[in-house]
């Protein structure tokens, strides 16, 4: 079972385990087009889809392999966003998702950056990577600044439900960071 820290500073932010008091911050971005347009996921309507996104959530922790960490501003109550950080057998893999507010901030590859370093104390973590949609630029700009390299093109790999033509599968773009 691996551990990450239960919480994180950076400069600007603090990232915590989220709690049932997120849930109206996290449907303010799970239920928004504008964030949820590449996600594997549909977006969310209701406040029970997002307690059960709560749940699951709750469940990586206890069970020492997936690591999601609310993401709000020093200072303040509101939630930011989310990012998770994976463990399995390829490694490490973060995921992320800001609510549009807080876009163009920056706050992603800082809040990454805080969650790779984390990640990196663990002795035989050798791969820490990402993998979205291949039009989805700031996402690969943002593994770029954490020190990524694209590795490739997964081709027809993840369907994109909240994008048109919603069951074809679409190519993703694959980025790593190596030990
Ligand atoms: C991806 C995401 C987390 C980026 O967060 P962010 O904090 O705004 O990122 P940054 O401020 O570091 O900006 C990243 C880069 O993308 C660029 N960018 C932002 N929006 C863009 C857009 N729509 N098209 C092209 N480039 C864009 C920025 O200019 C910046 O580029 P630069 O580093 O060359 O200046 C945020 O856009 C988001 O939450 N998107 C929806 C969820 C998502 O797609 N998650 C990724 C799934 S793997």
């Amino acid at each position: 079972m691996i551990t990450m820290p239960a919480t994180l500073r950076t400069a600007r932010l603090h990232l915590r385990a989220p709690c049932a008091e997120d849930a109206p911050g996290v449907l303010a971005y799970v239920g928004d087009a504008r964030a949820m347009r590449y996600m594997v996921w549909p977006m969310a309507e209701t406040i029970e889809d997002v307690y059960n996104l709560l749940d699951d959530m709750a469940w990586g922790w206890h069970d020492g392999d997936d690591f999601a960490y609310a993401i709000t501003a020093t200072h303040e109550q509101a939630l930011v966003g989310m990012i998770s950080c994976q463990f399995s057998d390829d490694g490490a893999e973060l995921g992320f998702i800001l609510h549009p507010d807080h876009w163009g901030r920056g706050l992603a590859r800082e809040a990454g950056a805080a969650v790779m370093a984390a990640a990196c104390e663990i002795d035989d973590l050798y791969r820490i990577w990402a993998c979205c949609d291949v039009d989805n630029t700031a996402s690969m700009r943002v593994l770029e600044h954490l020190g990524m390299q694209r590795e490739g093109v997964l081709r027809r790999r993840s369907k994109r439900p909240n994008l048109s033509a919603a069951d074809e599968p679409r190519d993703d773009a694959v980025f790593a960071w190596v030990r």
